[in-house]
């Protein structure tokens, strides 16, 4: 099996993040694959850098059975060498990425993530700082439906 590299890429890198990259390490986890993939995070903005995610996220997650506990940092240029697949959460993300990509070699690694979607229609993962309970909840239920999607495309070789 071809291996990847895959980043998880939001704005503060302390929320949305952070959580695809717990939930899709279990994944990887949960089906022996961790010589084969490896995962990350990383935000646009640099705001928190060195730190924690967020506690409302990490207590969200913690109750679904994930571990979010890796420290925020930027996304650099140099991750498009390093990683195949690029996954932004919303338009902005999306944009600011695509801005980076020096070439179509880098510009195609960034997917969004709704792109794999399985059941949700929703075409971003909603920021969820200024959000209560709900909007922790939903970024989770659309995240692991995503990751499931993502990982059924690498099984089969598509990505
Ligand atoms: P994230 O959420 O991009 O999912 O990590 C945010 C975290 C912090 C801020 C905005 C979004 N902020 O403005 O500080």
């Amino acid at each position: 099996m071809k291996k990847y590299n895959v980043l998880f890429v939001c704005l503060g890198n302390i929320c949305r993040s952070p959580a695809g990259e717990g939930i899709f390490k279990k994944l990887v986890q949960d089906k022996g694959l961790e010589e084969i993939i490896t995962v990350d995070s990383a935000g646009t903005s640099g705001y928190h850098d060195g730190v924690l995610p967020d506690d409302r996220m990490r207590k969200h997650g913690d109750r679904r059975g994930y571990t979010f506990d890796t420290l925020s940092r930027k996304f650099t240029p140099k991750d498009f060498d390093k990683f195949d697949i690029i996954l932004t959460m919303d338009d902005n993300n999306y944009n600011n990425i695509n801005k980076l990509a020096i070439d179509l070699e880098s510009r195609k690694k960034v997917h969004r993530m709704t792109e794999f979607s399985q059941r949700f229609t929703h075409d971003h993962i909603p920021d969820p700082y200024y959000s209560g309970a709900d909007g922790f909840e939903l970024v989770l239920d659309l995240l692991e439906d995503a990751c499931g999607g993502l990982m059924e495309k690498i099984e089969k070789g598509e990505l």
